[in-house]
């Protein structure tokens, strides 16, 4: 029985893996322009929190070579261990660490880091990632106590998409869906939405505050890995949202998202679509 529950738990994992370097496809330009906008100083050593299958932590290496490092830290050994194995194959193998870690007790010491970087994981409700707090004060102070004075903490996450070019009332109805608003809820506290990250930096003290967001737009000819993960990230988003929406929405959508469907929207030679990333940083300031 446990040995199943095992097996299961590395099929999730890496059902999940998957899913991540099936985003990364289509995320890649937005956070690449996003590291770019950060000017992280060469040679200088960040932590990537929440770091996943490790895409992001590689990128980041280059962004700081030949002479930074970057460790990657995840509470998962499963995701670790794809991103150990992704990064072995890299040139800059030498100047990225894995660790495994839990954000709520990061295990390094104060002070120990010029920047830290991390997307998609300081999501509230932070109980999500274990966190017994309410709000997501806490997790932002671990995250600047570990950086030096005069350091960064940048908190990144996908923000939007249009996928549906000329079906925007279907789209907005799909998005309001619990599937899709995931891993937020109706009633959550406004102040607790990602879009507030300004508010928690500067109630964790940091200054110099900025937010920026970042696009990737996609368009026709799409190619088949860019197809493959555009339709991924629609059955992610909408494929659940049936019993939500009314029965002419649903065929709609069915019509126009199934690749079987003779009406599949990525078949369409004028194809357009768009994901943004919001970057927030700011400065970490110690008495
Ligand atoms: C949505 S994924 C994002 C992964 C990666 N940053 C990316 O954008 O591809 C969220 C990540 O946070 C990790 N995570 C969840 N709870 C965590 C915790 N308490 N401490 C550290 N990592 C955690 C998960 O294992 C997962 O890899």
């Amino acid at each position: 029985m446990e040995t199943e529950k095992k097996v299961s738990k590395v099929q999730d994992m890496d059902a999940y893996a998957r899913m991540l370097s099936c985003a990364d496809l289509l995320r890649e330009p937005a956070i690449r322009s996003a590291i770019q906008a950060l000017k992280l100083p060469s040679g200088s050593r960040g932590l990537d929190v929440g770091c996943g299958i490790g895409h992001h932590t590689l990128w980041l290496a280059e962004a700081v070579a030949p002479a930074g490092h970057v460790t990657g830290l995840d509470l998962s050994p499963e995701l670790l261990a794809h991103a150990k194995e992704q990064v072995k194959k890299s040139r800059l193998s030498k100047q990225i660490s894995f660790q495994e870690g839990d954000v709520n007790k990061l295990p390094f010491d104060d002070d120990t880091f010029d920047w830290i970087w991390s997307a998609d994981t300081i999501w509230i409700g932070p109980k999500a990632i274990g966190c017994p707090a309410e709000d997501p004060l806490p997790l932002v102070k671990e995250l600047a106590r570990v950086v030096k004075p005069g350091g960064s903490v940048a908190i990144l996450f996908w923000s939007s998409q249009k996928l549906l070019p000329g079906y925007p009332l279907l789209e907005a109805r799909l998005n309001t869906t619990s599937p899709a608003i995931a891993p937020f809820t109706n009633g959550m506290k406004p102040e607790f939405h990602f879009l507030c990250t300004r508010g928690w930096l500067r109630d964790a003290c940091l200054e110099d505050l900025a937010g920026y967001t970042f696009v990737t737009d996609v368009q026709a000819p799409l190619s088949d890995d860019i197809r493959r993960a555009l339709t991924a990230t629609i059955q992610m988003f909408w494929a659940e949202a049936q019993s939500e929406v009314t029965r002419e929405d649903w065929a709609e959508f069915e019509r126009i998202c199934q690749p079987e469907s003779p009406d599949f929207i990525l078949n369409r030679p004028d194809y357009y679509a768009f994901l943004t990333y919001s970057l927030f940083r700011g400065r970490v300031v110690k008495e």
